[in-house]
């Protein structure tokens, strides 16, 4: 079944390499914006495209593949992570840095079997940077091995994270507040590329130590995570537990100790599980 799974990969490499394309040609001419759970979470057509593209592809050559994709999930499908092999799709990642042509933006592919994340493919199309990583094969950028940072003392780190779309007055509290304590703590600074996905392939790079955030969704991160893991990293909780990847909370670190010193500040909160079921009317 390995080499199986190495065909699948090979798929995804190509078909997210397509979809950048896709990206890059729109970002010219084509970045008509709509909303979705509320005026700060944005939907183009080209994220749409983009995941119909990647859906269309995937099912001619796997028709049992299952999947998960932010739009369709938008449009109703069930978010429910099974046994089955299933493609966790993110068409655009950092869709309101698409909408700014703020420079950052991936296409993010996670694949998953047995609920376990088995291979993760983001591209950073306007870098034109493919990473790539397979449970137990290590992760690479364009073909270059990755690692992560060396550095164990939180003062002397970069730590990622983001303001999300989550407006609700006590979130927005939390989340300054956790900037508040992580900025004082002191460290060298802090960034966010405006996507999930490249936040953790820059912790993959060693270019940061860290990424936090409260509020993404699986399919900002199933392909970053195992990128992260695959490049010596690790994947926790808010809480300082395992990582859920449904549970919309994750810090991704070079280290435990790093991860730990985070966690410390963090103000955490929890968003409705990507899992949940619909609310009854
Ligand atoms: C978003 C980006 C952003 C993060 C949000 C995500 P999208 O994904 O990753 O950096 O702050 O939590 O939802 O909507 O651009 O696919």
């Amino acid at each position: 079944m390995a080499d199986a799974w190495q065909k699948v990969m090979d798929h995804a490499v190509a078909i997210a390499r397509k979809a950048g394309e896709v990206v890059r040609e729109a970002l010219s001419h084509d970045r008509s914006v709509m909303t979705k759970s509320s005026d700060v979470d944005l939907v183009t057509q080209t994220d749409q495209k983009v995941e119909r593209l990647i859906i269309q592809s995937v099912k001619e050559k796997f028709p049992t593949h299952r999947f998960i994709g932010e739009e369709s999930v938008a449009a109703g499908d069930t978010c429910v992570l099974t046994e089955d092999p299933t493609w966790i799709i993110d068409p655009i990642d950092g869709t309101t840095n698409f909408v700014h042509a703020f420079p950052f933006i991936a296409i993010s592919i996670g694949f998953s079997v047995n609920r376990q994340v088995e291979f993760g493919v983001v591209y950073s199309c306007l870098e034109d940077k493919m990473f790539t990583a397979r449970r137990g094969k290590g992760a690479f950028c364009n073909g270059e091995s990755l690692q992560v940072s060396e550095q164990t003392d939180v003062h002397r780190s970069i730590i990622a994270t983001e303001f999300g779309s989550n407006r609700d007055p006590e979130a927005v509290d939390r989340i300054f507040c956790s900037l508040n304590n992580i900025l004082s703590l002191p460290v060298h600074g802090v960034r966010g590329a405006g996507t999930a996905a490249i936040n953790m392939c820059l912790v993959a790079c060693g270019c940061i130590e860290a990424y936090y955030e409260i509020g993404i969704h699986v399919w900002d991160v199933a392909a970053g995570s195992l990128i992260v893991l695959e490049a010596g990293g690790v994947l926790m909780d808010i809480d300082g537990g395992d990582v859920d990847l449904m549970s919309r909370r994750i810090v991704a670190a070079n280290n435990r100790k790093i991860a730990e010193s985070i966690i410390n500040e963090i103000s955490a909160f929890s968003p409705t599980r990507d899992d949940a079921p619909p609310p009854d009317n």
